[in-house]
């Protein structure tokens, strides 16, 4: 018989994905959903890319029979609701802790009564804080994050103790988080949740820490989320893209495609159980470097991206993935290039009007003090 699987927030971006995925793998899918407005507009319809074969329930995480319906003859759970702004969690603290360690508490409580085969949870990069650096020797090291005095300074790059400028490794699992916001401590809460309850009942469970996703049907007019979206957001009204500090802080960009993918092989590998996997692409790019390549796909060559000077609150300098422990265990291999992801974001770009909220956003920012 076809395993039933839940997803929550399901109808999201990466949700959506990993309904596709899971379908065409022969699995049976359901989805419980609150339509958030910031996501899904203000008609909290059934998204027109939710596969049809992918079953609707519309409710809220931290509703318990929500949940227990939603449960009913569940083999697999995926948890992806939740509250995703970096930035806005800095002020929507409750908002955040609700959803995001709330929710996960309450699905845990139900999966005591109800166990199932396996629980995938959704973390985050943001979890690392600093990714890994290297000294000028070659040697590993953690850095803490910048402070604010140091930025005021424009003095963007992380350095060691002694002031020598330290250089971006690849960020395997075993660095120690550091949180540096209200969505990173509350994603650790997630992650940490699933995996001391799941080993106390004897619920299979696997963290996931997604880096930067991007692909069609991130929300556009959410001004939260992904960096790609956003970006492509201000080139579709012609404007420019608002790039922080000075544009060359570094980040994993991860084709949503290639995250569906491992968050199916992470349900089908035994061996996945009470692990965590970093989930990117592996490589690392400039933000500058994706802002153009974007202008160059989106045929606005002629719209250079505004380099800002200015930095937010909570936000790391580089952080890109180690991903051979996901490649060992998994035998996860990221099969799309930034080239081919972008090109095919804009395909679904065309047909797209992006509403351009960036701007309100950065003005929410500056009035709480939580830019520079
Ligand atoms: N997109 C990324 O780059 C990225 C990176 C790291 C981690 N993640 C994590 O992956 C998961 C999915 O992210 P996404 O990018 O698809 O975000 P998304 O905002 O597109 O999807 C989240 C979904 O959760 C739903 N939701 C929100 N609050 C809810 C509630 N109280 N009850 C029920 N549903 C609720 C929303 O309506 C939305 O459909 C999240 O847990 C996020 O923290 C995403």
């Amino acid at each position: 018989m076809k395993k039933q699987v839940l997803i929550t927030g399901g109808a999201g971006f990466i949700g959506s994905h990993l309904a596709n995925e899971l379908l065409k793998n022969g699995y049976k899918v359901r989805v419980l959903d609150n339509l958030l407005e910031q996501v899904h507009g203000e008609n909290g319809e059934r998204p027109a890319y939710l596969p049809k074969d992918a079953e609707l329930i519309t409710g809220d995480v931290r509703n318990r029979a929500a949940i227990r319906n939603a449960l009913e003859g569940v083999d697999v759970v995926y948890h992806f609701a939740a509250r995703v702004g970096v930035g806005q969690s800095m002020y929507e603290l409750q908002e955040y802790t609700e959803v995001n360690n709330t929710g996960t508490a309450v699905l845990l409580e139900a999966l005591i009564e109800n166990p199932v085969e396996k629980l995938v949870v959704a973390s985050s990069m943001s979890i690392y804080g600093e990714g890994l650096y290297q000294d000028a020797s070659g040697k590993h090291q953690e850095a803490p994050c910048r402070k604010k005095e140091q930025l005021k300074q424009a003095d963007w790059e992380v350095h060691n103790a002694k002031g020598e400028k330290l250089s971006p490794v690849a960020t395997p699992e075993s660095k120690t988080p550091d949180l540096a916001s209200v969505y990173a401590l509350s994603k650790y809460d997630q992650e940490r949740m699933c995996l001391m309850v799941g080993n106390a009942y004897n619920i299979p469970v696997v963290a996931l820490r997604f880096f930067n996703a991007y692909g069609p049907y991130q929300a556009l007019s959410n001004p939260y989320t992904g960096v790609l979206a956003i970006f492509a957001s201000r080139f579709l009204n012609n404007k420019p893209p608002l790039i922080f500090e000075d544009g060359q802080q570094i980040r994993d960009f991860v084709s949503v495609y290639d995250i569906a993918r491992a968050c199916r092989l992470a349900m089908e590998t035994p061996e996945a159980a009470g692990e965590v996997f970093n989930i990117g692409s592996g490589k690392s790019y400039t933000i500058q470097e994706v802002a153009e390549k974007m202008a160059v796909v989106l045929g606005k060559k002629y719209i250079k991206p505004e380099i800002t000077g200015k930095y937010r609150v909570g936000d790391i300098r580089h952080c890109y993935a180690d991903i051979s422990k996901a490649k060992e265990i998994l035998g996860y291999t990221p099969s799309y290039s930034l080239e081919e992801g972008i090109q095919e974001l804009a395909g679904w770009l065309q047909d797209q009007i992006a509403e351009d909220k960036v701007a309100d956003a950065k003005e929410e920012l500056e009035a709480r003090g939580l830019t520079v």
